[in-house]
């Protein structure tokens, strides 16, 4: 038996409508400062004001999230006892909503309670469904059963992640009202976030056939939408697809997992404070080069991403396979070329005495996130050093 979960999802030009057949009256809406001040929270405000909808705002949310501030927020749903819970914001707002959510339902849990292995979970939402209405294009936190929400261990702040299938939103509504906002490094950095959870997903452990029915589509429509979203940000088409293209990644990889990108990524992050999409979609080329470059000239990534590269027109079908899969790693430089994006840590203005004074602590804390278990080919400590010096400096994966 496998499983494979979703949010109900609205879409498109016009999707926050589908709050008036929501069922509820009372809504928390959870944001942040960003989203008030750039006027998202008042249209979504005039709109529950429109149906009828009561509402309270905890908008306090601070990006990369930590324990204490989520409680706040806790505190403030507890009291006001909503049948509504909605986050509106990027991924820190959504995973800061869930957490919420969770102890919205069951008032005397710690952050720690929340986990997979935790059967009481399974009784869940009684008190409130949960609508994420993402203003970004890129965490699929919409999509997904996990909040990744920062712990103080031993002073690093260490992102945790808190997961548990219940914990997948009621509802997800993708306006593309909210993303048409964002500057364009915002649009790439979310972008790559989300083409990074695409091509994860597509060759993880928990791979399966559904993941891999929505990973295409998504990459399909981030390599044709991104660059026109990045040069006209006011282009509704493109930020409608590439949207649907951010849940269709988090919808997959919620399923199939992340591996070793989000591993570098989230630890990275905790040493050296970086915006999460610019760090993974960093980390991305050097990590697929890397699974690539697995023992044997057929190992699994490679037919995967052969049979990916043929089925996205970047390869012809009698092209030999590893030829073929290393065209993959060759269209995400030409995109990450295309729109400016970062692609070595050194351009992203980290010291290189800073960068290999923290190199043993960035690989200790690779082994502590859970995403690394689900890689194809398992990094050994000095293939972690490796990654992240050769990405220090922007060099060839030839190991
Ligand atoms: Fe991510």
């Amino acid at each position: 038996m496998w499983h494979f979960f979703s949010p109900k999802i609205f879409y498109g030009e016009g999707a926050l409508a589908a709050l008036e057949n929501i069922n509820g009256k009372k809504c928390f809406i959870v944001t942040d400062n960003i989203i008030k001040e750039l006027g998202f929270l008042k249209i979504l405000t005039d709109i529950l004001e429109k149906y009828g909808k009561e509402f309270s705002v905890f908008k306090d949310v601070i990006p990369d999230p930590h324990e204490e501030d989520v409680m706040k927020g806790k505190d403030e749903c507890n009291k006001y006892k909503p049948d509504l819970i909605i986050a509106l914001g990027g991924g820190s707002v959504m995973d800061t909503a869930k957490v919420i959510w969770a102890m919205y339902e069951y008032p005397n849990y710690t952050i720690d309670n929340i986990n997979f292995n935790n059967p009481e979970l399974f009784n869940f939402a009684n008190k409130a469904k949960f609508i994420a209405i993402p203003s970004t294009s890129g965490t699929g936190s919409e999509a997904t059963w996990a909040a990744i929400i920062s712990q103080d261990v031993n002073n690093v702040w260490r992102k945790g992640s808190f997961a548990h299938e219940s914990l997948v939103p009621t509802y997800a509504i993708l306006d593309p009202v909210f993303p048409k906002g964002m500057p364009p490094k915002l649009t790439v950095d979310t972008a790559f976030d989300a083409l990074s959870h695409a091509l994860e997903g597509y060759i993880s452990a928990w791979k399966n056939e559904f993941s891999n029915a929505l990973i295409p589509k998504a990459i399909e429509l981030i390599f044709k939408y991104l660059p026109i979203a990045y040069k006209d940000g006011d282009n509704l088409e493109a930020r409608d697809y590439l949207h649907q293209a951010a849940t269709m990644a988090g919808i997959a990889f919620s399923n199939s997992q992340v591996h070793i990108v989000h591993a570098m990524g989230h630890s990275f992050a905790a040493v050296f404070p970086t915006p999460h999409g610019s760090l993974v979609g960093l980390f991305l080329t050097y990590v697929l080069k890397y699974c690539l470059n697995a023992p044997g000239d057929t190992n699994e990534s490679i037919l995967l991403y052969s049979g990916l590269a043929k089925k996205l027109g970047w390869a012809k079908w009698e092209d030999d396979d590893k030829k073929s899969a290393n065209k993959v790693v060759e269209k995400v430089i030409e995109l990450q070329k295309l729109v400016n994006f970062t692609s070595n840590l050194k351009d992203l203005g980290i010291k290189r005495e800073d960068f290999e004074e923290k190199l043993s602590t960035l690989i200790a804390l690779c082994y502590q996130d859970p995403s690394g278990a689900m890689a194809p080919r398992s990094p050994t400590k000095d293939d972690f050093s490796r990654l992240y010096t050769y990405a220090y400096d922007g060099k060839d994966i030839d190991f």
